[in-house]
């Protein structure tokens, strides 16, 4: 039988107090809603139905995928209402998954024991035991510990409410029994609203059997209602892939100090320090250091690197990823920008920014310079202060310095502009045409001495 995944997503969120709906606010660095999609997506057979409300368009926006069906509920007048607004997608003969788009980490072996447990003639509930079950709806069992009806918070009594065994919401069913049930569920509650738990009674009633299951973790089910909850969620998922890394063979300096906004893959051995926070897709490879409070997006680090202290390394996923070769050092307090590639045993110091820029092997730019646009061959010693002056005002142009190079401190390299193999540049110079190989090139003005210069006396009173 096919899947159809019915996603709720329509709902404000008034207790995150946000202009943003709730579902686009972001753990782990992306919508609580484009998890659960993650997880959905990889169902085989499966078509997607998101119900959207407050806040449809910037939902929608932030979800270009046309894989998708949108489905606007314009009133939220309950869940069973919201899942009827998604009758229309449903096919005649699947089983029907419904998901929540604030419950964002539900996972897949949790979805594939519900849709096993869904039959022509039994329905699948997810529900969880909680020490404390305030606020959920209650899972009532007949003395044969048969599922007999949800019992809402707001409409159980004081011996209903003693329950721990609590609705997480999420359910499957046949589409069939879905298109059949929902018309019969009337608003007759506190809320005056339409139940989706109502279907439990009403399936009990035609015969069906409630299977139950509940999943490895209780975090699977929980949802997010307030921004406490969700910074806290934040953070013990961040424990869990921080334990997931430690028994792969990384170490953490403090698995409370670890921040993964993306995918992070990394080999045995690789070191990082505390309050680093990564993004994008990021690789390390073996014996890699990562200094403390460090931000890493979409780069490759390779073998035994040593990134220090307080460095930004910042590509650009899919365009302009970074690379940096074996043994490579950078930082402290280095940028690396979008399309940086830096070969094995390359050095690149404290607040040097390099941009668009591939260095050769072996070569270092150890001190406050900026590199963009930029060819460097091998073994190059770029001074400190030097800048290539790659932008015109208009356009960017390039600058090659060749295998050997060695440019002296606080020169400015006006690009486009190439240094050629083993030239020198005197310290202070503005190279403004090409400079032949092995030729030594200064470009300042010259120095004058002046013999018995009067230094300036400090002003009498009355003067000016
Ligand atoms: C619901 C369940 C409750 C369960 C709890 C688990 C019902 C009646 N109750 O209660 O048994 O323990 O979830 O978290 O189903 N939504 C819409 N449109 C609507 C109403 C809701 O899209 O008209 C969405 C919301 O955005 C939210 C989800 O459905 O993501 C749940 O709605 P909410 O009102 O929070 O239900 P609960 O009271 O938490
Ligand atoms: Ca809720």
């Amino acid at each position: 039988m096919s899947v159809d995944v019915i996603v709720l997503a329509a709902g404000r969120g008034t207790r995150m107090n946000s202009a943003l709906p709730k579902v686009l606010h972001e753990l782990a660095g992306r919508p609580l809603l484009a998890h659960v999609l993650e997880t959905a997506v990889g169902l085989p057979g499966s078509s997607l139905s998101v119900v959207v409300g407050f806040g449809v368009d910037q939902v929608k926006a932030r979800f270009p995928d046309n894989t998708i069906q949108w489905v606007l509920q314009r009133e939220q007048l309950g869940t069973a209402h919201a899942v009827a607004q998604a009758l229309p997608q449903l096919r005649t003969d699947s089983k029907v998954l419904i998901l929540y788009g604030d419950v964002p980490l539900i996972q897949r072996q949790t979805l594939d024991n519900l849709l096993t447990r869904t039959t022509e003639t039994s329905l699948a509930l997810l529900t969880v035991e909680l020490d404390n079950p305030a606020g959920y709806g209650r899972i009532l069992r007949d003395k044969n510990n048969v599922v007999r009806a949800i019992v809402e918070q707001k409409d159980a009594s004081p011996e209903q409410l003693a329950v721990r065994e609590v609705n997480t919401g999420v359910m499957c069913l046949p589409s069939a029994c879905l298109r059949e049930w929902l018309p019969r569920i009337e608003p007759n509650n506190v809320q005056n609203e339409y139940y989706l738990t109502d279907l439990i009674a009403i399936a009990r009633d035609s015969g069906f059997s409630i299977s139950t299951c509940s999943p490895a973790s209780a975090i699977e089910v929980e949802g997010v209602n307030s921004r406490a909850q969700l910074a806290q969620m934040e953070r013990r998922y961040q424990l869990m892939l921080a334990e997931h890394l430690m028994s792969a063979g990384v170490g953490l300096a403090d698995p409370s100090r670890f921040d993964c906004r993306g995918q992070l893959t990394c080999c045995r051995d690789v070191f990082i320090d505390v309050n680093c926070v990564f993004e994008g897709t990021v690789h390390i490879e073996e014996g890699a250091r990562i200094g403390p409070n460090c931000l890493i997006a979409d780069a490759r680090i390779g073998k035994d690197v040593v990134i220090k202290a307080n460095t930004v390394i910042q590509g650009v996923a899919g365009k302009a990823g970074i690379e940096i070769g074996d043994r490579a050092q950078v930082g402290p307090f280095a940028r690396l920008r979008e399309g940086t590639t830096l070969s094995a045993d390359v050095r690149i110091g404290n607040f040097v920014e390099t941009k668009n820029s591939l260095l050769g092997p072996g070569s270092k730019a150890n001190h406050l310079s900026y590199v963009g646009d930029t060819r460097v061959g091998e073994n190059v010693n770029i001074g400190a202060g030097t800048i290539t002056c790659n932008y015109d005002g208009v356009n960017k142009h390039e600058t090659h310095i060749d295998d050997g190079a060695f440019i002296g401190s606080n020169s400015a390299l006006v690009a486009p502009v190439t240094i050629g193999a083993n030239a020198t540049v005197g310290a202070g110079s503005t190279i403004t045409k090409a400079v032949p190989p092995e030729h030594l090139a200064v470009g300042r003005g010259k120095q004058r001495n002046v013999q018995g210069w009067p230094r300036p006396g400090k002003n009498e009173p009355g003067e000016n």
